[in-house]
Formats: structure tokens, sequence, C-alpha cells
């Protein structure tokens, strides 16, 4: 019993921002991004719901499943709209939506997240049938404009899947975690913007992600070198490329989109299974790896047979 992708869903704001446009209200350069991160630019200006909805109707058409299809919506972000109630109330209300529907906030794991907490409710002999699950955020409402340690990353995107029971086995494994005792190298307080200790963060995703990936392929009983495609989280491409060496996952089978996106935190997994769709790489039978690490820190990994 398992849960397969049947639509898939993006959405970026239409404002696109260079590093040339960073560079000129900041000590930095487009050619520094380039090198650190791969990053040449980012959306922003939108807000989470508005994402949400778009990525959703995108995931839903491509389906082609109406809202009375839908039997749940979980919605992963860690920048709602409003406190409460949940992002996931408006989405739901715009999609005209009668299933029930939360938000949950595991930061740029969070997609990753959702998808193990989405399978395995569709497990249950009451669990709905056909389960929307989306990763919005708007990072730039909460990033410090004038603070280049920050500003060069993040962004905003929506992306959606639509995912369907299935009697076949589609999640062979998985792996979640948090360590608390690294929430201060990357945080952000009520009414504030984000903090972050870059190069902590860094050297800790790279060990975290791909131990994590490690396991869950041991669990699935899958050797790195069947990995069809990897969707990894976007928040630095370098983070990506010392992932796969560890793992001895071939870089070529990730799928990124972080040079015109940047870090978009929940929306980074669908928008790169957006492209590896477009590519034509994801067929039956696919071995596709999933992986997202962020604040808390948290890191989640799934080996799913597509
Ligand atoms: N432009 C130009 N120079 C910059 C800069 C910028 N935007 N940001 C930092 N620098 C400078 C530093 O001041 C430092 O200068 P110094 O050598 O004179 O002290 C130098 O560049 C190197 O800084 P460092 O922080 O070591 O750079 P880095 O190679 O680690 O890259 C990050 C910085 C933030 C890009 C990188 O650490 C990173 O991506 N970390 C992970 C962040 C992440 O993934 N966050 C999201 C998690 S979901």
């Amino acid at each position: 019993m398992g849960a397969r992708v049947i639509g898939i869903g993006a959405a970026l704001p239409e404002r696109v921002v260079t590093n040339d446009d960073l560079a000129a209200t900041m000590d930095t350069s487009d050619s520094w991004i380039r090198e650190r991160t791969g990053i040449h630019e980012r959306r922003i200006g939108s807000s989470t719901s508005v994402l949400a909805i778009e990525s959703a109707r995108a995931a839903m058409e491509m389906a082609g499943v109406h809202s009375e299809d839908i039997g749940l919506l979980i919605l992963s972000t860690s920048t709602p709209d409003k406190c409460m109630p949940a992002t996931a109330s408006e989405v739901s209300a715009e999609l005209n939506l009668t299933c029930g529907g939360f938000d949950i906030n595991a930061a740029c794991a969070g997609f990753a997240y959702g998808f193990i907490v989405a399978s395995s409710m569709m497990k249950s002999p009451t669990g709905p049938k056909r389960l929307l699950l989306i990763g919005a955020d708007s990072l730039s409402n909460i990033i410090d404009w004038t603070d280049r340690s920050t500003a060069i990353l993040f962004a905003d995107g929506g992306g959606a899947v639509v995912l369907e029971y299935t009697n076949a086995d589609t999640l062979l494994g998985w792996d979640c975690a948090t360590d608390g005792k690294y929430a201060s190298i990357l945080y952000c307080d009520h009414g504030s913007t984000v903090v972050m200790e870059g190069r902590e963060v860094f050297k800790v995703a790279v060990r975290a992600v791909a131990d994590s990936i490690a396991t869950t392929l041991e669990k699935a009983d899958i050797r790195a070198s069947d990995v069809d495609v990897l969707l990894p989280h976007q928040a630095n491409i370098r983070i990506i490329e010392a992932v796969c060496k560890r793992t001895g996952i071939d870089f070529a089978k990730s799928f990124n989109v972080i040079a015109h996106t940047g870090n978009n935190s929940s929306a980074t997994i669908p928008l790169s299974m957006t492209k590896a769709h477009e590519s034509g790489v994801l067929l039956p039978g696919s071995i596709v790896v999933m992986t997202g690490f962020g604040a808390g820190m948290t890191w989640a990994t799934t080996v799913v047979r597509w």
C-alpha cells in the first residue's frame, strides 16, 4: 500500500531579483553569489497562501481532479500568512475543499516530512484516497534585506503534488530527524528576521543529509547507483555536490532549480520535481530520492518507487 504522485504544480512570483540587483544595495557581487551558492537570481513578492493556491491548482489540473476528490490537505510552511488560522484554512476555502486540512512546520525539510506523513495517512484503511500536499513559503517577508549573509539566499515559491492511494508499495524507506542543539544556528523570532550562521549550517547539512540518505537507502535496500532521480532541497549547489560525493549518487541525477529560484524552503523539492517531470525522468518504477534540511535543525529523506 502506498501513495503515488498523479499531479505536480509550481508557482513563483513574477518579480525577478538578480544578484546584480542585490549588489546595488549591499556589499556583495554576482560572481561571489554564483560561486558560493549557485544562485543567479530569485523570485520574490508574494504571500504563502497565493503561492500555495496557484501551485495546488496546477497540480490538481495535471491530476485531473476536482475539489471534492481531495480527501486531505497538508500544507508545509514556516512562513504562514497568519499565526492562526493555519494557511491551509485560507487555501482550502479558495480551492473549495471540504476535507480536513492543516499546516506542518519542519522548516526547509517540511515537504519531505509532509510526504512521509501523507503516505502514512493514506496507508490507513480509513485514510484519504487522494491528498493534496503543498510546500509554500514567502521567506522574503522575514529577511533583513540589508543582511548579505541571508538576503542572497532566500526567496519565495510554491509547489504542490496530488497523491493517490495505490496498492503498490511506493514509499520504500524514510528517515526524519530533529536536533534542537542546532536551533541557534538558524532561526527567526516572532516579528523579526532570519538569523543564520551560514558556515555551521553548511557543515551540519552536508553531514546530516548524507547520513540520512545513506540510512534511508539501506532501509529500502537500494544502492546509491540504483537511484534514478535525486530531488534535493535547494539551499546551496555546493551542499548538493558535497552530498552526492558522500553518498555516491551521481550529481547528474539531481534536479536543481536553485540558479533561478534561490532557496524557497518548503517549495524547493516540488519545484525540483517539476523540473524532473518536465525532463521526462519520472517514469513508472524510477527510484526517486527526496531529501530536505532546515532550521531546527531538521532533516528528512524518502526513497520512493515512482
Ligand atoms: N557577498 C560577499 N562576501 C560575503 C558574503 C556575500 N554575500 N557573505 C559573506 N561574505 C564574506 C565573508 O564576510 C567572508 O569574508 P572574510 O573571509 O573576509 O571573513 C567570506 O565572504 C567567506 O565567508 P563564509 O561565510 O565563510 O562563506 P561561505 O563560503 O561559507 O558561504 C554561505 C556563505 C552562507 C553562502 C554558505 O555558508 C552557506 O550556503 N551556508 C548554508 C546556508 C544554508 O543552507 N541555509 C539554509 C538552510 S535551509
